[in-house]
């Protein structure tokens, strides 16, 4: 897009401030982003330890801690950013997918701030937010590019043609990765959330000690995991003594061979020029380095957000709102929360 598009009185642009809120899971964020890409702050308020004692995130807590830590969180955004409410010119806040009262959160006050700051208020789907966080560490991406988006709730590879184009190509046909790896951990007693409990604790184990199994590896472009999750289980009831390190590390070996496979066959399905990471998942390290292997030995580009990019954050829903008001124009403000929104 060579012009910039004319919103109201805004010209939607390189200098362009986008307040982001996220609200839709267990963290409670809102980041400043001037142009689409130029994160100016970005504050993650997580509520891991509320949700830890519970093995996972119970929603009606999710609400309410939101409720009381969202105002405090915008406020930090805001000035860590160092800039005056009145130079922000629209609000982006995750309208789905997620869990409906932790949504509303994040919905009722975008609105309300947009609202009293008469600015523009953009709805932003949450999986599309973490495709643009791709492009926040590294703006001169050339397109097309396959994205690998997995998170606790999701895992797709996605076709990204133009920024606002996408084409999803593969997902899970049951569990997501993450919440593959939250499961096992549960099992293993290795505590929540489980990716980072079980990249830990592989460190000490040896990823070819299981042969656990790799279903769907070498056919179309979805994946399974649930099969995975019963193996480490039932391996686990059958050899009671077996190395607790071991199992996490040939299940983390399991689950990034055949995500690195699928987005290596995605990639070259499509021609795509490079291959992306997005979701909470990507923040593994052995999912990293071998999609990193896989871009040197393809001659495909590697986008590797930040970790913190990975995880959910607000920084990646005011850059996808920047697109989004660019392309679309601002929302409705009757715009409701839709937990099952889709890419
Ligand atoms: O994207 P995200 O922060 O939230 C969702 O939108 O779901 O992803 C959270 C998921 C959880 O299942 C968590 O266990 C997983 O990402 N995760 C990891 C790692 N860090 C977070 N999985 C594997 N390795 C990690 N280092
Ligand atoms: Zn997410």
């Amino acid at each position: 897009m060579n012009e910039d598009p004319v919103v109201g009185d805004l010209v939607v642009g390189p200098s362009t401030v986008v307040l982001g809120i996220e609200t839709s899971c267990d963290e409670t964020a809102a980041a400043l982003v001037m142009g689409g890409n130029d994160v100016l702050s970005s504050v993650v308020s997580s509520q891991i330890e509320l949700h830890a004692t519970f093995g996972g995130v119970v929603p009606e807590i999710a609400s309410r801690a939101h409720l009381e830590l969202l105002n405090p969180v915008i406020a930090r955004a805001i000035v860590e950013a160092g800039v005056e409410d009145r130079r922000i010119d629209a609000v982006a806040c995750t309208i789905g997918p997620g869990l409906i009262g932790a949504l509303l959160v994040g919905v009722s006050a975008a609105k309300a701030l947009a609202l009293a700051w008469d600015v523009p208020f953009v709805g932003v789907n949450h999986l599309e937010a973490h495709l643009y966080a791709a492009l926040l560490d590294d703006p001169a991406i050339e397109l097309p590019i396959v994205v690998l988006l997995a998170s606790g709730g999701h895992t797709m590879l996605v076709e990204m043609t133009d920024p606002g184009e996408y084409r999803v190509l593969g997902q899970t046909i049951d569990d997501a990765a993450g919440e593959a790896f939250d499961k096992v951990a549960r099992f293993l007693g290795l505590g929540y959330p489980g990716g980072p409990a079980i990249e830990r604790t592989a460190l000490d184990g040896d990823g070819t000690a299981i042969a656990f199994p790799r279903a769907m590896r070498d056919e179309g472009l979805d994946v399974s995991f649930s099969g995975l999750k019963t193996s480490v289980l039932n391996h686990v009831r059958a050899n009671p003594d077996v190395d607790t390190a071991d199992v996490a590390a040939s299940f983390q070996t399991a689950v990034v061979d055949v995500l690195v496979h699928k987005a290596r066959r995605a990639a070259a399905v499509v021609g795509a020029k490079g291959l992306a990471l997005g979701g909470g998942v990507a923040a593994n390290s052995e999912l990293r380095e071998r999609l990193l292997d896989a871009c040197t030995a393809d001659g495909l580009r590697a986008y590797l957000p930040s970790r913190a990019m990975c995880t959910d954050n607000a920084a990646m829903i005011a850059a996808a709102g920047w697109h989004r008001l660019r392309l679309d124009g601002p929302s409705e403000l009757d715009t409701g929360a839709y937990p099952n929104l889709r890419l």
